[in-house]
């Protein structure tokens, strides 16, 4: 891996974030990218590019005082949380979120349309992962059953090949930050949410913040 030079970061946009940050501080941004055009030039294979992908994001993730600033931390305050796009192609390809979340809130069962690898900045999040468990058959009608759950911290990683359903909380008492890649913006996919007690299925567009 190369070495890039440390960012610098103004100290207004200190959050305290970068004190638990004790990774590489040296990958910003640009160069996550940078290095995200690589593995997907050098394969279409989703698990390969998943595999190539994680390190990437957690290093990414590890190097927070690079690039979170105070604006991420603010949500939307008609959903609780906030979405902001640090990165994406003119095709909406490579697409870099960061999402902050407030205590106690979170995003119902969702799809992503496409691959994501999802890493934790700041503060813990709960995810909740489900399955299809009806034929499709039924236009607006899913239901699902729950395969699992994770809670990732600072760094930890999770990869999510397209069709992984999640749900996402914020348990803490602080608000949280994640930082999230996709092999496409998440609003230009065509994906939905579900809810898993009403048996529903419904298009998902997200607000993002600028
Ligand atoms: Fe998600």
């Amino acid at each position: 891996m190369r070495e890039y030079p440390c960012p610098q970061v103004p100290a207004a946009w200190s959050t305290g974030a970068e004190e638990v940050s004790h990774g590489c501080r040296r990958y910003a941004i640009p160069q996550l990218v940078a290095d995200l055009k690589q593995i997907v030039a050098r394969s279409a294979d989703e698990h390969a590019i998943l595999a190539g992908v994680r390190p990437l994001v957690r290093r990414a993730a590890l190097s927070a005082a690079g690039w979170l600033d105070k604006r991420i931390y603010e949500v939307h305050p008609d959903v609780g949380y906030g979405v902001y796009l640090l990165h994406e192609e003119p095709d909406h390809t490579l697409a870099v979120l960061a999402v902050s979340w407030l205590p106690q809130h979170g995003i119902q069962a969702h799809d992503h349309g496409t691959w994501a690898v999802v890493a934790g900045v700041d503060g813990p999040e709960r995810n909740v992962f489900y399955e299809r468990i009806d034929d499709r058959s039924r236009p607006g009608y899913a239901e699902l059953g729950k395969i699992g759950e994770k809670v990732f911290g600072v760094g930890d990683v999770i990869a999510m090949p397209a069709g992984t359903i999640p749900s996402v909380w914020n348990d803490t008492d602080a608000l949280t930050v994640s930082l999230h890649v996709y092999d496409k913006h998440i609003d230009h996919t065509g994906r939905s949410q579900f809810d898993p007690d009403a048996r529903t299925e419904s298009p998902f567009i997200v607000p993002v913040m600028s």
